[in-house]
């Protein structure tokens, strides 16, 4: 993949950057995690350092490819430029008026922001010629082209693909990082390999876990989707979250799994409550005895002791997706527990983006005792399935 050195000396020239400040923000727009900020910060500095002008490109949401001031980066723009300590300015379009105007005044050492990308159709459009008209418009505003928004390479898009191919190009700090530490569970992992994966839907996690289940030693599953795998071992789940319609693949999974001698772990136990709520008395059942109006909310004491135990005893580690609705305290000590072990491994740890990586952030755990913490969710798990990810190859010599 071809790093920002091959760029050649960048004093003076215009640098177009695809960042992804996809943030959660609450209902007053302040954001929550900024964590896809600071993230980005490596490159752009790094630009800047070299005498740059910086303009930056990244969407916020999924607009429907029409402008709507719900989804306006104006609050990541205040935040990032609290985070380069200089002032950024927010362009109110992309490759309009405004941004052309933008642009044509900066001065080398300054950061001009995009409005959000998908305030257009063409930026995610299915055509290829729609798109690539729009980066031709975008690498007019620019001189070379980095790829910094690791959360997106998984998008075939305008700003993050297409405009690859109009300007030189090459990966940013973030991109090479992600794929650096990303790679070390694809090629060759130390072993034994375990994989942690959670969250709500099996649906979600097919290629993933298809993928995995040739590949790593260990399986461990936790989160809503556990209990679609509980069912099809045969156990009544009560109320919990079943994807009825999954239950088969479920069961190909465990079989698969057996065949190729890799140990599919499922909660032994769980933190269940009568209602969806954050203050729901919470209690303890076993997996073979829940009863039929209870829902699991998270992994039981057990499973999470066995948990941790086996991520100890492994050499590399990925963990995608909570354990359980950790952002109610009653349910969250599965989701600890798995941090807390991470945290704690001898082996190289990879936490997958989106809710895990948010997980560790909002419970307090340490970012730097994790060897990686991704910023992508979809592009995370779409690497470990070994898929191409458009805007990786575009990069590639
Ligand atoms: C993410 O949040 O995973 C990335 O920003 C990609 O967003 P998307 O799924 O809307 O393309």
């Amino acid at each position: 993949m071809r790093t920002i050195d091959t760029l050649g000396d960048l004093n003076g020239k215009t640098v177009f950057v695809r960042s992804d400040f996809n943030v959660p923000l609450d209902s007053n727009k302040n954001i929550t995690d900024d964590g896809r900020i600071r993230a980005a910060l490596p490159t752009i500095n790094k630009l800047l350092d070299a005498g740059a002008k910086v303009v930056v490109a990244a969407h916020l949401g999924r607009p429907k490819g029409e402008v709507d001031p719900e989804f306006s980066l104006a609050p990541v723009v205040g935040r990032l430029s609290e985070l380069l300590g200089k002032e950024v300015k927010l362009a109110a379009d992309t490759v309009g008026e405004d941004a052309h105007a933008l642009v044509s005044k900066m001065e080398a050492g300054e950061v001009v922001l995009l409005e959000n990308v998908r305030f257009g159709k063409r930026e995610t459009s299915k055509d290829d010629a729609e798109r690539e008209a729009l980066a031709k418009e975008y690498a007019s505003l620019a001189d070379v082209f980095v790829s910094d928004g690791f959360g997106v390479v998984h998008r075939k898009q305008a700003s993050v693909y297409d405009i690859a191919k109009e300007l030189p190009s090459a990966a940013g700090e973030l991109v090479f990082k992600e794929i650096d530490s990303l790679s070390k569970a694809t090629n060759n992992p130390e072993r034994p390999y375990t994989v942690v994966l959670g969250g709500s839907k099996v649906s979600d996690k097919l290629g993933v876990i298809d993928n995995l289940i040739e590949k790593a030693d260990r399986l461990l599953i936790g989160g809503g989707m556990a209990y679609t795998f509980l069912k099809a071992q045969g156990y009544e789940v009560g109320s919990s979250l079943l994807e009825e319609d999954q239950v088969e693949t479920a069961k190909s999974y465990i079989d698969k799994a057996k065949a190729n001698g890799v140990d599919l772990l499922l909660p032994v136990d769980n933190v269940t409550a009568k209602e969806f709520k954050a203050d729901a008395p919470a209690s303890v059942y076993d997996s073979e005895s829940m009863p039929s109006d209870e829902m699991g909310l998270d992994i039981g004491p057990k499973s999470a002791e066995l948990y941790a135990k086996t991520i100890a005893e492994s050499k590399t580690i990925v963990w995608n997706g909570p354990m359980g609705v950790f952002e109610f305290e009653a349910f969250s000590a599965g989701t600890r527990a798995v941090a807390q072990a991470m945290q704690d491994a001898e082996g190289f740890t990879i936490v997958g983006g989106g809710d895990s990586a948010a997980a560790v952030r909002t419970l307090g755990f340490d970012e730097s005792k994790f060897n990686h913490i991704s910023t992508g969710g979809g592009a995370s798990l779409e690497y470990l399935e070994g898929k191409v990810l458009p805007g990786i190859s575009v990069l590639e010599d």
